[in-house]
C-alpha cells in the first residue's frame, strides 16, 4: 500500500518535471480503480475469468489493475472437475486461482452444483446413487480448495422463475433437502468459505427472489450454514429493478451477506451512444445499491469486457453488456461506477480520491435540524420502508431517536440499521452501535420490512430528537 502511493507521488512529481512549465497539465488517468475505490468502502470489484484469457496480455492488464475478486468463469464447473464418475480434473481451476493468487485477487468459487454443465453420467444415475455422488463431488471439489476460496456458489440457480424448485437431476432424487444437505457438505469440507445460493432474476422483488427469500427463511431457521445470496445481474438495457436495494436489504436483514455475482448489461446491437449513457446509469445503480447496503460484500461483473463477455454468444443479436468495449477501452458505464465509488475519471478532476466524510468530533448529543427522504415498496400484505435521514444542521449528532408514526394496520417484523418499538403505532427507531454519528451534512440509512392490512402508506410526522424534520 506504501509502495504503491509512493510510486503514485512520485509518478505526480515525474510528470510535472517533465511538463517543465506549462501550467496546465493533468495526469492522463485518475489515480484511482474500481478495487481501490472498492476496498475503500469496505467491498471487493471482482470479474470473472477463463484459462484462456490468460494469454490476453490487454485483457490481463485491465482485469489486475481494476479487480480484486475472480470467478472462474468455467473451469470449477461439474463438467470439467468430475467428467466422469469418480475422476476428477482441478488443472483449469487450479491454473486461475494460481493467477489470482499472484495478483492479490480473492476467488469466487463456482459452482458445486449445478443443472447445467454438468455430465451427462450424473443425469443417468439411478436416483437412489445421487445424494452420494454430490456430496462426494462437493467434499472433494470443496476439500481441493480449502482455504484458496473465499466463497462457494454451493447451489447455483435452483429455481424456476415462477419461484418453484427446479426439477433437476438433484430435485429429482432428494426433493427440496438437497440444497441443506450440499451446503451441509461444503461447510464440513471448508469451514471457512461463505457458503452461498446464486440465481439470476431474483435482483427484484418477484415470485422467484419471494422463493428465495422464503427458502433461506427456512435454512435459517434449521440452522443451516448458509452466508449469503448471489444476485446474478444478468441485466437487460434499463431495467434495473426499482426494488433490487429493498430486495438486497431484506436478505441482508435475515444476517447474510449479499453480492452481485455476474453483473452484465445487454444492448441490442448496434449501441448507440445514448444506449451506453442508459448502461451507464445501470451501472451507477448497482453499485450505488451495493454502497447502500452494509451486507453487499462487493460486485463482481460478468467478464472483463465486450470482447470476452458471453452475452453475444447466448443472447443473440445482444452485446456491449460490459464496462469495457472490444479494444478494452473503459466505456461511460466504467465512468459511472467510479463515480459511484466515490471517485473521479479522466475528467477535470485530478484530485486524489474523495475520502470519507466522517468526523470524529461531535457536540454531544442534541438536535440539529433534519431533512427525512423515504420510499415505501409494497405488495399485497407487506413493504419495505427504506428512510434516509440527513443532518441538515451545522452541529453533529451524536446518538438519535427518531420518532414516526406507523400507517394503520403497519407492523413492523424486522428492521436494519436501528432498533424500532414498539412495532405498530408512533414508533422510536434509535440508532445501532455503529451509526449513532451523523455529521453535519451527512446522512444514515435506515428501513424496515411491515405487515400492512390494505393501507400501505408511508409513515408521517418524522422527528429526530425531539425536533420535527422536513421532508
Ligand atoms: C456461462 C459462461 O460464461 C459461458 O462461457 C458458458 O458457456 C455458460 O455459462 N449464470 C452462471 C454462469 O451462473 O456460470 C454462466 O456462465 C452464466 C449464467
Amino acid at each position: 500500500m506504501h509502495n504503491r502511493r509512493l510510486a503514485a507521488a512520485l509518478a505526480v512529481v515525474a510528470s510535472a518535471a517533465l511538463a517543465g512549465s506549462l501550467a496546465l497539465v493533468r495526469p492522463a488517468a485518475a489515480d484511482t480503480s474500481l478495487k481501490q475505490l472498492a476496498e475503500g468502502k469496505g467491498k471487493y470489484f471482482g470479474t470473472a475469468l477463463v484459462q484462456s484469457n490468460l494469454s490476453n496480455s490487454t485483457l490481463v492488464g485491465v482485469a489486475t489493475s481494476q479487480f480484486d475478486m475472480m470467478t472462474p468463469g468455467n473451469e470449477m464447473k461439474w463438467d470439467t472437475t468430475e467428467p466422469s464418475n469418480g475422476s476428477f480434473n482441478f488443472g483449469p481451476g487450479d491454473a486461475l486461482v494460481a493467477f489470482a493468487q499472484a495478483h492479490s485477487m480473492r476467488v469466487r468459487g463456482h459452482n458445486l452444483v449445478w443443472h447445467s454443465q454438468l455430465p451427462g453420467w450424473v443425469s443417468s444415475l439411478p436416483s437412489n446413487q445421487v445424494q452420494a455422488a454430490m456430496e462426494t463431488h462437493i467434499t472433494t471439489e470443496a476439500t481441493h480448495y480449502k482455504g484458496e476460496v473465499y466463497s462457494w456458489d454451493v447451489v447455483n440457480e435452483p429455481f424456476n422463475d415462477d419461484g418453484t424448485l427446479r426439477q433437476d437431476a438433484f430435485y429429482n432424487a432428494m426433493g427440496s433437502g438437497y440444497i441443506a444437505d450440499a451446503i451441509r457438505t461444503a461447510h464440513a469440507a471448508d469451514p471457512n468459505a461463505k457458503l452461498y445460493l446464486n440465481d439470476y432474476n431474483i435482483e427484484g422483488e418477484n415470485a422467484k427472489s419471494n422463493a428465495m427469500y422464503s427458502l433461506v427463511q427456512s435454512l435459517l431457521a434449521q440452522g443451516v450454514p448458509i452466508s449469503g445470496i448471489g444476485l446474478e445481474s444478468h441485466f437487460i438495457l434499463g431495467q434495473v429493478p426499482s426494488t433490487m436495494l429493498a430486495n438486497m436489504q431484506r436478505f441482508a436483514a435475515l444476517g447474510l451477506d449479499v453480492a452481485v455475482t455476474e453483473l452484465d448489461d445487454r444492448i441490442q446491437l448496434p449501441a448507440s451512444s445514448a444506449n451506453l449513457q442508459q448502461q451507464a446509469s445501470d451501472y451507477s445503480t448497482v453499485v450505488s445499491n451495493c454502497l447502500a447496503v452494509t451486507r453487499c460484500v462487493g460486485v463482481s461483473q460478468w467478464g472483463v469486457g465486450d470482447a470476452d463477455s458471453w452475452i453475444p454468444g447466448t443472447f443473440s443479436g445482444y452485446g456491449a453488456a460490459t464496462m469495457y468495449d472490444q479494444n478494452y477501452q473503459p466505456k461511460p458505464a466504467y465512468t459511472a461506477s467510479v463515480n459511484a465509488l466515490g471517485g473521479s475519471s479522466g475528467g477535470s478532476s485530478s484530485s486524489s480520491p474523495s475520502t470519507p466524510t466522517s468526523s470524529s468530533s461531535s457536540s454531544g448529543g442534541g438536535g440539529g435540524a433534519c431533512k427525512v427522504s423515504d420510499t415505501v415498496d409494497a405488495w399485497n400484505t407487506g413493504l419495505t420502508e427504506n428512510i434516509t435521514i440527513d443532518n441538515t444542521g451545522s452541529a453533529a449528532v451524536s446518538g438519535w431517536s427518531l420518532v414516526f408514526t406507523l400507517a394503520s394496520g403497519q407492523t413492523i417484523t424486522n428492521g436494519w440499521n436501528a432498533s424500532y418499538s414498539p412495532s405498530s403505532g408512533q414508533v422510536t427507531a434509535t440508532n445501532a452501535s455503529y451509526d449513532g454519528a451523523i455529521a453535519p451534512g451527512g446522512s444514515v440509512s435506515i428501513g424496515f420490512q411491515a405487515t400492512h392490512t390494505g393501507n400501505a402508506a408511508a409513515p408521517a410526522s418524522f422527528s429526530l430528537n425531539g425536533q420535527a424534520c422536513s421532508s
